[in-house]
């Protein structure tokens, strides 16, 4: 497939200069082929589908249709930064669909990790078919497929939320770093302006926090976990770990043990710490995080976090360890 296999001529994308010449190439393509047309886009805040709207955006403004569907799966503060970064300062058209409530409501009382990915993966599908036949017009759909994403699969992000649309929604497919490899599209991100908390993002899965929410997720354990996550996270940045480390989250098992606070005996929840360094996530070596800093994140994990009265410290490599949980 030819199509499919990277220019000679597109050199490594290494420096702001070559971003640069990469964008306003991509611009002037983008806009010829688009003209004054329209196109959706599933926007869920990882740096690819972000750089594809930063990119789009800049060749079509609102023409470009980004559609982020809040999950109810994702970390503290992601849909408001989406937000906050696409409708408020790029000024982009955006649809925001609260779907927490419908994906709960479907993932309760389901503990089988595959089903739960399917039912995550099916009802995103559903969900983003439904806002697009709200919309007029439509006759693009751009995704954030990378190089790997082509090399690894048949061309699609196999493994994320976007596996394939009902054939009657019938977009062309607009791709445009599709040659791009993972560290060439952050150079271009940050080119683009995205805030480097976004272009440096770590890995996220598709399924978000259902799969760190071990077993049946239950709404009480899910905000334990996304609280607890978002203390991780910011300590980390705290000692300037952010970017630095490959993948770094909290887990939260489906079982509770006993404990005591203020003279009383508690039966809650532990919190998982995990953080490990990778070069593709084949295979993973633990970060040897501080003591200082373990203890300072299991202090407040334990005294702001609701239902948690245990903090455990993952040490497993990968192999014999997958990065998570499900
Ligand atoms: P494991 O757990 O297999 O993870 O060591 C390897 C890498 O893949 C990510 N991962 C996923 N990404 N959908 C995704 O988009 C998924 O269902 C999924 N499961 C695992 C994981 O975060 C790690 O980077």
């Amino acid at each position: 497939m030819s199509e499919n296999k990277r220019p000679e001529s597109l050199k490594r994308i290494t420096t702001p200069e070559l971003a640069r010449a990469f964008i306003d190439e991509q611009i002037g393509e983008l806009k010829a082929r688009i003209g004054d047309k329209k196109v959706l886009l599933a926007l869920s805040g990882g740096v690819d589908s972000s750089v594809v709207a930063a990119l789009l955006i800049k060749a079509i403004g609102k023409n470009l249709v980004c559609v982020h569907v809040n999950h109810g799966l994702l970390r503290k503060g992601e849909p408001e930064q989406v937000i906050k970064v696409f409708r408020d300062e790029l000024g982009a058209t955006l649809v925001y669909v609260d779907a927490a409530d419908r994906f709960l409501d479907k993932l309760a009382g389901v503990s089988d990790p595959e089903t739960k990915r399917k039912i995550i993966g099916k009802e995103f599908i559903d969900v983003f078919a439904e806002e697009a036949k709200k919309l007029e017009g439509i006759e693009f759909l751009a995704q954030g497929t990378i190089y790997p994403d082509i090399l690894e699969s048949d061309g699609v992000k196999a493994h994320h939320n976007v596996g394939g649309l009902p054939a009657e929604l019938n977009f062309e497919l607009v791709e445009p770093v599709k040659f791009l490899y993972k560290d060439e599209v952050r150079v271009v991100g940050k080119e683009l302006g995205l805030p480097d908390n976004m272009v440096y993002r770590q890995p996220f899965p598709g399924p978000g926090l259902g799969v760190r929410c071990v077993g049946a997720i239950t709404r009480d354990r899910l905000e334990a976990l996304r609280e607890a996550d978002a203390i991780l996270r910011e300590e980390f940045a705290v000692a300037g770990l952010e970017g630095k480390v490959w993948q770094y989250f909290t887990v939260i098992p489906d079982f509770k043990s006993t404990g005591i606070k203020d003279g009383k005996r508690t039966f809650e929840w532990p919190v998982i710490l995990r953080a490990v360094n990778s070069v593709d996530a084949t295979a993973a070596t633990i970060e040897e995080i501080p003591y200082e800093l373990l203890y300072k994140i299991r202090d407040r994990i334990l005294s702001e976090v609701k239902g948690v009265n245990r903090v455990l410290y993952d040490i497993s490599p990968k192999p014999v360890a997958t990065i998570e949980y499900e």
